[in-house]
């Protein structure tokens, strides 16, 4: 009786525990495999519920609803629940039926001793030597080699040239036949990889050429919260794979409608949440390629469809009448042997189809337009590698196709295309709204004498008296605020437009060399989320800056200024806090040169009409060139309370420096309390944050009507910003997902760091006097006393 029962007991943990295949224990229809951990399991499963189509497949052991994400035999069921899943003496996994006829194997190539099979927690079915173990470089043999329609975390898609393999995932024919449908998704190795999406021998969508970080035509997978992507480009293989942190449960498929889906696991409601899908749109969808040759998509215009800067609609007629699928041809022939070509760089692009371009991944983005330029038949070039500064050059000597512009700032890639000077010019004077009012008030007489020499300024020079009249002879009512280093003024031109206009003050720390080194950086920077600088005026002593007017002032004003009564409700305080966040991601990481701004604060926060935040003041912004990440300054500039320890302390400034005043922004627009003097309010939230009450901080000008998650996310993303070491901040990025994500799903954030007021520096000089009702707030001059 005793022995019955312990044989029982050990049949019946057997067979809920088992993870692995022997020779003397194979799988029969009726067992399945539990991964170590309970996520997956495996065995034989019908997908219409009937008795004679049998598969062996791979689903999550613990969801109710049955996802099957890896199939064994997809093309040849057994017929009857008489199959077993067997693992051979050479180590061949093989599914046979009751008469022994092997209806799947695994296509071995080596054989090994001691085989069994084994279900990891990853969900990857693998055949090892029994008594080797030490990784995935011992497996024999690896589902995650042969997937199905299905890509899981740890998986890779894509050519290994060594094992000889070109993993691609194949949709389902129906829900009830999981054999290989004509839609598939690969990588594509021709020109720049890229992933493809195919129906047959048709291109459905491609996903454009990795850049370091993302792919450029997918803007979503900047960074998902725990999720890390890789791309690997070498001699040896052309992989794309990504990893996930624990807690996230996410899957990528091809479905049977041939839509490529990612979907994240929500616990919560039991059920899997399509998070991004592709193609999304018509100008995605390559079968319908609504733009031909050398024109650009973007399904928000109307048409959609535009012709590239220099190049004209082929059919005219058809092009009339929306049909633009013959695409567009150049105006002006290129000059190639005269040298006088030049590029219309087109920002946010998914570039163009690159299954015929070629890298070089040495070159740099110089390098790339020389080479582009000693080519005749080079039509556009592109950075091929954006991380780290940026190398790498892809050029194209055909046709430029797929091309699409995504209107948002932070997606997509600059693309250089080649014209002839005379469409470059052209190009030119339409773009500029400058020189349309040039015969107003534009008159350069010989003020511009030292900007001219360098001839980098695309910018109009002012007439000197046309400002004076602008702005009443700067006259005390139209004085909007002292800034940093001299009053700001509001005017008004001749033809009823407003500016704000910046007066550096004769003794002000910004010098020639900080005049000219905003002026040439914001010319240089156009997003909807910086202030425009439309022109300036240089006259003797005197040095003007002129910038579209802000009727709504500064951000520290509708803070710390107004009654609590007409405080900001929490929609556009969202919105200032994501618009400031894309500013600077232009700043860091997406415009042409890799701004640092050293001097983010609230007063340098301007609102337009709408209240869209736009950042200001450049004068202490610096340029990173090559890969450049870090840089070091005796001359620690900046406002306290804003500055990171480092910089403050050591002057060490980087994108982490100006991502902890960015912490210390979103902080103060929460609790609408200034981050200064004794009162720390990057340390106030970080106590209630800890004990678990941080809405306790929020502004209370804003009643309880505001939606919990997402301020919490913010509160969240602030504290990960201003975390002491600055290895810990994100960058732009992430914040910017982070901010439209689930505050449960983010990191945990360390603790603050303070600048404080102390010792080792002495003030240089302090430029203005604190004023109450100033919308422009003082900025601080630091030396380093050691
Ligand atoms: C299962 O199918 C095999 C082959 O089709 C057949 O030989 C066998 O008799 C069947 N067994 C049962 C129990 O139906
Ligand atoms: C075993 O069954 C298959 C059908 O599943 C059949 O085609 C084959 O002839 C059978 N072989 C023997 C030896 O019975
Ligand atoms: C594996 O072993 C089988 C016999 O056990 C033999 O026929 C076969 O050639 C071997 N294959 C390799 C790749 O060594
Ligand atoms: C990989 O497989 C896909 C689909 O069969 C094919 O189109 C592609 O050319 C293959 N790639 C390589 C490098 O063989
Ligand atoms: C995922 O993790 C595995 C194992 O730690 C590692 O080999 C692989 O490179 C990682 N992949 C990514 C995309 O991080
Ligand atoms: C992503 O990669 C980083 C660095 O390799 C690692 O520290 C982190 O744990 C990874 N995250 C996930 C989700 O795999
Ligand atoms: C495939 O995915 C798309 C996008 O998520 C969805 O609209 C479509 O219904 C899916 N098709 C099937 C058969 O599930
Ligand atoms: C190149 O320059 C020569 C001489 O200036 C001129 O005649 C010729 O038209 C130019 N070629 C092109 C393609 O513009
Ligand atoms: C690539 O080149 C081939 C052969 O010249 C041509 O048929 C194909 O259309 C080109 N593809 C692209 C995307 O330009
Ligand atoms: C690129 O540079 C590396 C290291 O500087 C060198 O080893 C490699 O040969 C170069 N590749 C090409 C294609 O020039
Ligand atoms: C631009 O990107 C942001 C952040 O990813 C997103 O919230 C916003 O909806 C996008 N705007 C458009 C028009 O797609
Ligand atoms: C510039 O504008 C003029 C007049 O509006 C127009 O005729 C010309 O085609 C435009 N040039 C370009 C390159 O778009």
């Amino acid at each position: 009786m005793a022995t019955l029962l312990i044989l029982l007991v050990i049949s019946f943990s057997q067979a809920i525990a088992r993870d692995t295949i022997t020779q003397t224990k194979p799988l029969a229809d009726n067992e399945i495999l539990i991964s170590g951990d309970g996520t997956y399991a495996l065995g034989f499963f019908s997908p219409d519920n009937s008795k004679n189509r049998r598969y062996v497949g791979l689903w999550y052991y613990k969801h109710k609803e049955r996802t099957i994400v890896w199939v064994a035999n997809r093309e040849n069921p057994v017929t009857n629940s008489t199959g077993v899943l067997s693992i051979s003496n050479e180590g061949s996994l093989v599914i046979t039926n009751q008469n022994s006829t092997v209806v799947w194997s695994s296509r071995m190539t080596t054989n090994v001793s001691n085989p069994v099979a084994q279900l990891l927690n990853t969900g990857n079915l693998v055949v090892r030597d029994a008594y080797a173990d030490d990784g995935i470089s011992t497996y024999a043999w690896q589902g995650f080699d042969y997937p199905t329609d299905t890509m899981l975390a740890g998986m890779k898609v894509g050519v290994d040239f060594v094992k000889r393999l070109n993993r691609t995932l194949t949709a389902w024919t129906s829900d009830s036949d999981p054999s290989p449908s004509p839609y598939y998704f690969m990588i594509d190795v021709r020109g720049d990889p890229e992933e493809l999406l195919c129906e047959g021998s048709k291109k459905v969508w491609r996903s454009g050429p990795w850049n370091g970080i993302r792919y450029s035509g997918i803007p979503a997978t900047l960074t998902y919260i725990g999720f890390n992507f890789s791309f690997i480009n070498n001699e040896q293989e052309i992989t794309y794979s990504y990893n996930t942190s624990s807690s996230v449960l996410s899957k990528l498929t091809v479905n049977q409608s041939g839509v490529l889906q990612r979907s994240l696991w929500v616990e919560d409601s039991g059920m899997w949440n399509v998070i991004w899908y592709w193609p999304i749109d018509q100008c995605d969808d390559m079968r319908v390629r609504p733009c031909g040759p050398f024109a650009a998509c973007n399904p928000n215009n109307s048409p959609m469809c535009d012709c590239i800067q220099g190049f004209k609609p082929k059919s005219p007629a058809k092009w009339l009448y929306r049909d633009a699928m013959d695409g567009c041809v150049r105006k002006t022939k290129l000059d190639c042997k005269n040298g006088t070509d030049g590029f219309h760089v087109i920002s946010n692009t998914k570039l163009a189809d690159t299954s015929n371009a070629s890298v070089d991944k040495n070159l740099s983005l110089v390098g790339c337009k020389t080479k582009c330029l000693s080519d005749c038949s080079c039509t556009a070039y592109a950075q091929a590698d954006v991380l780290n500064g940026g190398s790498g050059c892809i050029i194209w000597t055909s046709e430029l196709t797929d091309l699409r512009v995504f209107i948002n700032d932070s997606y997509g890639q600059d693309l250089y295309v080649r014209l002839a000077a005379i469409d470059l010019a052209m190009q030119e004077s339409n773009n500029s709204s400058f020189h349309d009012r040039s015969n107003q008030w534009f008159a350069s007489g010989n003020d511009h004498l030292e900007l001219s020499q360098k001839n980098d300024l695309e910018l109009p020079l002012h007439d000197f008296g046309t400002i004076l009249s602008a702005t009443e002879n700067f006259s005390a009512n139209n004085k909007l605020g002292e800034g940093g280093f001299g009053p700001v003024y509001k005017g008004r031109l001749g033809d009823g437009q407003e500016i704000a206009v910046k007066r550096l003050a004769k003794s002000s720390v910004q010098g020639l060399v900080e005049f000219k080194n905003e002026v040439v950086l914001i010319a240089k920077l156009q997003h909807r989320n910086l202030v425009r600088l439309l022109g300036c005026c240089i006259k003797g002593e005197e040095r003007l800056l002129v910038y579209e007017y802000m009727p709504n002032k500064s951000l520290d004003f509708f803070l710390f200024c107004k009654p609590k009564e007409e405080g900001l409700d929490w929609q556009i305080r969202f919105k200032i806090i994501m618009g400031i966040a894309r500013g600077l991601l232009y700043l860091h990481h997406d415009s042409r040169l890799r701004v640092i701004h050293r001097d983010l604060k609230a007063s340098n926060i301007l609102l337009d009409k709408d209240m869209n935040p736009k950042i200001s003041d450049f004068g202490m912004a610096r340029i990173f060139g090559g890969d450049e990440v870090e840089g070091n300054t005796r001359k620690v500039v900046g406002t306290y309370g804003y500055m990171s320890p480092e910089y403050a302390m050591d002057g060490i400034f980087s994108q982490k420096s100006d991502v902890f005043s960015f912490g210390v922004l979103v902080l103060e627009i929460i609790t609408g309390k200034k981050n200064r003097g004794v009162y720390l309010a990057s340390g106030e939230v970080w106590n209630s944050w800890k004990e678990g009450n941080s809405l306790q901080m929020v502004d209370e000008s804003m009643g309880y009507s505001y939606p919990i998650n997402e301020v919490m996310s913010c509160i969240k993303v602030g504290l990960l910003c201003v975390q002491n070491h600055p290895e810990d901040r994100p960058l732009m990025p992430s914040v910017l997902v982070m901010l439209n994500g689930d505050s449960a799903l983010l990191p945990y954030p360390k603790e603050p760091g303070f600048a404080v007021r102390s010792v080792p520096y002495q003030m240089e000089s302090v430029s203005s006097k604190p004023n109450s009702s100033s919308t422009y707030d003082m900025s601080v001059t630091l030396v380093q006393g050691r």
